[in-house]
């Protein structure tokens, strides 16, 4: 049968997917140009493979609600519209790229240089209005009295340093409501407002251009905005849609009336709500705002438009549009999060899944792995409203250049806030006017740069691609963002072609010295390639693999493929540095005999593993082998001897949680400190931390055991100065790896 994936998946439907999975042989989806070759050639046993074909079309009916299309990403583009100009209120800007308000460099700064120079990398690469999210240092002391010096010196200083690149600042400030909405009296309103307003005033005599106020998410406006929190019975009550924008649209007047008609004010609303908490249960604990509400009332399309007129008709220069999770704040901002889990796409977080067809009034695209997802929403907006509409969330003209443009030429969005994209790669805006998109590192949706609430994660909460983002505002992090150059160039020898070694090469070489890469394989990437496969397209872990091996060439890098090296070959070579990255070495099951086949954890998609399969391991390849087994209809049972709180811990708190969820929403059994204490024939014996012993059918073991290092090579090796990095000398995770490599290119 002759089908593209496309018409396969548009034609064919989600209640087809198991009867003609047959059809998908030889329809892998095709790599568009810079997709990433890690998406574009699945090798054996990948989704796009024959035997993943195979596989793929064994995917659960009923979890496929959200068949995903990735013919999206074509680049044939001029970017002819999205580098036009912007007019924002008097503000002029050459393109449509403006970097959203994020806290990711704040809550770790007080008014440092470092956190100066977060902002002034935004503008050096070329974008030309930044919002700057609240510093509370920043900001006038709430007892009303005047700004520190130090601050009006500091916010001087940081729009003087930005506009030498020629980017104006706006200013968001903190928005959490103090007290709930339904108990404030009219002088708490009138006295949060009058504190927006001396903000206001304060940030426009440091030279601030804009204001933004956040009535999205859990923030003090939304709460007014929405019939969801607000059963206020007075003037700002629910009852009409000019009570319900009250809140915002006297902090409006009242800041142009402060500060002058022509000092910018945007204003950041939910442009369509849900609740995601499906199960609708008043008393059940909720993951993250502790609120419950009936599905019937949240703001609706139709309601946010009349919401933003009025907004408008207050004097807001711009509005930001953003989707309305509620109970699920990650999701308000973070809402491509709901593509994460490759092959339950539409997962909440909270076990239960959205069917987008039926869900947001329909309306979200909800085939392109969250891309793009809010830009026909906004075009209804845009249709109402005569101030610019800018949208957010995976707005990312790079990941893919017709799409977005299209969606500016034909007017359905005005401009894209951007944070992620931007802070991955302060250079984008540059690199993409340059035709230099192949050099922009890719955003790999993971939210590791958004701190979780637990521990380990608050140590792990930097960028996965970019080494430096959150981690030069921190004490132990780089002091600087510039690279320093080679006092003098050394000869420097890096072993393997992982992301670690990928990176430490590239910054090596981009500081001088004289690199050479040996890779035992015939091509680069490491374990990204077998990461690409079982998370499928959404990480975008082929566009990293390609970007950097692009950047090796970019740097000057000699790459050497198909070469194991040895300590005979390094004598040879005499490098002054050896940088070890060769990867790990496998765990062990610790216990061998019986008759199931233990399977590498890399190697389980092109394996028959049968119906009942056991995964021993708790890192993110044990999950992420679980969910691939999982949406293939296996029954997936994972053990393993660590506690249950390092389960899945290598991935962001975000990502884990809704990989946690869906896989136990699913049926997957999970036993944490317990071994596997007999192999049988087709079953296993599990024997638990506490001395309870299971028995469970198995099929087959999948080995995903806590990895080994593996650095014996540098053992007896006479180089003066040699490193191991990444998971040759500590397996844990794709951001440890980069930073490893960073740190150690920095270093040498
Ligand atoms: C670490 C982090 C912190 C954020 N802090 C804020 C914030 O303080 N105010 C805000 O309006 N949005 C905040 N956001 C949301 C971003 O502005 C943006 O909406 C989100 O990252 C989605 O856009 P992106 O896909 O371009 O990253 C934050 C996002 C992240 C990842």
């Amino acid at each position: 049968m002759g089908l593209s994936r496309r018409q396969f998946l548009k034609g064919v439907g989600a209640a087809g997917v198991v009867a003609a999975g047959a059809g998908l042989s030889g329809c892998s989806p095709a790599a568009p140009a810079g997709s990433g070759s890690g998406s574009g050639s699945p090798a054996e046993g990948a989704p796009g493979s024959a035997a993943g074909a195979a596989a793929a079309g064994e995917l659960i009916a009923a979890a496929y609600l959200n068949p995903q299309d990735y013919d999206y990403r074509q680049n044939t583009t001029d970017f002819k519209t999205l580098f036009s100009p912007l007019q924002i209120g008097p503000l002029n800007l050459s393109h449509r790229m403006v970097k959203s308000a994020a806290g990711s460099a704040t809550y770790l700064a007080g008014l440092t240089d470092e956190l100066l120079q977060y902002y002034v990398q935004f503008a050096k690469g070329g974008v030309e209005l930044i919002w700057v999210e609240m510093v509370a240092a920043l900001e006038p002391p709430s007892d009303g009295s005047p700004a520190s010096g130090a601050a009006l010196e500091f916010g001087r200083k940081l729009v003087a340093e930005c506009g030498k690149y020629g980017a104006k600042l706006g200013y968001q400030t903190y928005g959490f409501p103090l007290k709930p909405v339904n108990d404030m009296t009219k002088e708490d309103i009138a006295a949060f407002q009058a504190r927006y307003v001396s903000t206001a005033q304060q940030i426009k005599q440091m030279g601030f251009a804009a204001f933004e106020i956040n009535a999205a998410g859990f923030n003090l406006g939304e709460h007014f905005l929405s019939r969801f929190h607000n059963a206020r019975t007075d003037e700002y009550g629910p009852g009409s849609l000019e009570n319900r924008a009250r809140f915002v649209t006297e902090c409006i007047q009242k800041i142009k009336q402060a500060c002058g008609s022509d000092f910018v004010v945007q204003v950041l609303i939910d442009c369509i709500e849900e609740n995601d908490n499906l199960t609708n249960n008043a008393t059940l604990a909720t993951l993250d705002n502790a609120v419950t509400a009936p599905h019937n009332k949240v703001t609706t399309i139709e309601e946010g438009i009349g919401l933003a007129r009025l907004i408008e008709a207050a004097g807001c220069d711009a509005m930001h549009l953003r989707l309305g999770p509620l109970d699920n704040h990650p999701c308000q901002f973070g809402s491509d999060l709901y593509f994460i889990l490759n092959g339950i796409e539409g997962a909440t977080g909270y076990g239960t899944q959205w069917d987008f067809s039926r869900h947001w009034q329909g309306q979200l695209i909800a085939n392109h792995s969250g891309a793009g997802m809010l830009i026909d929403i906004v075009g209804r907006y845009k249709e109402a409203l005569k101030i610019p509409c800018g949208t957010v969330t995976y707005m990312d003209p790079a990941h893919a250049p017709d799409y977005f443009e299209k969606a500016l030429a034909e007017g359905k969005v005005d401009f894209y806030l951007m944070n992620r994209p931007l802070t991955v790669d302060a250079e984008y805006v540059n690199k993409l006017k340059e035709g230099r998109s192949d050099e922009i590192a890719p955003c790999t949706r993971c939210l590791h740069c958004h701190i979780g609430s637990n521990e380990m994660n608050r140590a792990m909460g930097y960028c996965r691609v970019n080494a430096l983002t959150q981690r030069v505002m921190t004490a132990k992090g780089p002091k600087t963002y510039e690279l320093q150059p080679a006092a003098a160039a050394k000869k420097v020898m890096v072993i393997g072609g992982g992301p670690a070694g990928m990176e430490a090469a590239r910054i090596a070489a981009a500081r001088g010295h004289q690199v050479t890469l040996y890779e035992k394989t015939g091509a680069l990437g490491g374990k990204l390639t077998f990461a690409g496969m079982v998370k499928g397209p959404h990480e975008n872990l082929g566009d990293l693999k390609d970007y950097l091996a692009r950047q090796l060439e970019v740097t000057g890098v000699t790459v050497v493929l198909s070469k194991e090296v040895d300590a005979a070959l390094i004598a040879g070579e005499a490098p002054d540095a050896l940088i070890l990255a060769v990867g790990s070495l496998p765990g062990e099951v610790g216990v061998s005999g019986g008759n199931v086949p233990v399977i590498d954890y890399d190697r389980f998609m092109g394996n028959n593993t049968g119906e009942n399969v056991v995964v021993f391991g708790s890192n993110a390849q044990a999950f992420d082998a679980a969910l691939w087994l999982t949406v293939r209809k296996k029954k997936v049972t994972i053990v393993t001897p660590n506690p249950n709180e390092d389960l899945d811990k290598q991935q962001s708190h975000h990502a884990q949680r809704f990989m946690t969820t869906a896989l136990y929403a699913l049926g997957v059994k999970a036993y944490p400190g317990a071994t596997i204490k007999e192999i049988g024939d087709g079953k296993i014996t599990i024997a638990s931390d506490y001395g309870v012993e299971t028995v469970i059918p198995a099929d087959s073991i999948i080995n995903a055991a806590d990895l080994l290092p593996n650095k014996s090579l540098l053992e007896g090796i006479g180089v003066k100065e040699k490193y191991a990095i990444g998971d040759c000398h500590e397996p844990y995770n794709i951001a440890l790896a980069i930073r490893a490599g960073n740190d150690v290119g920095r270093a040498v």
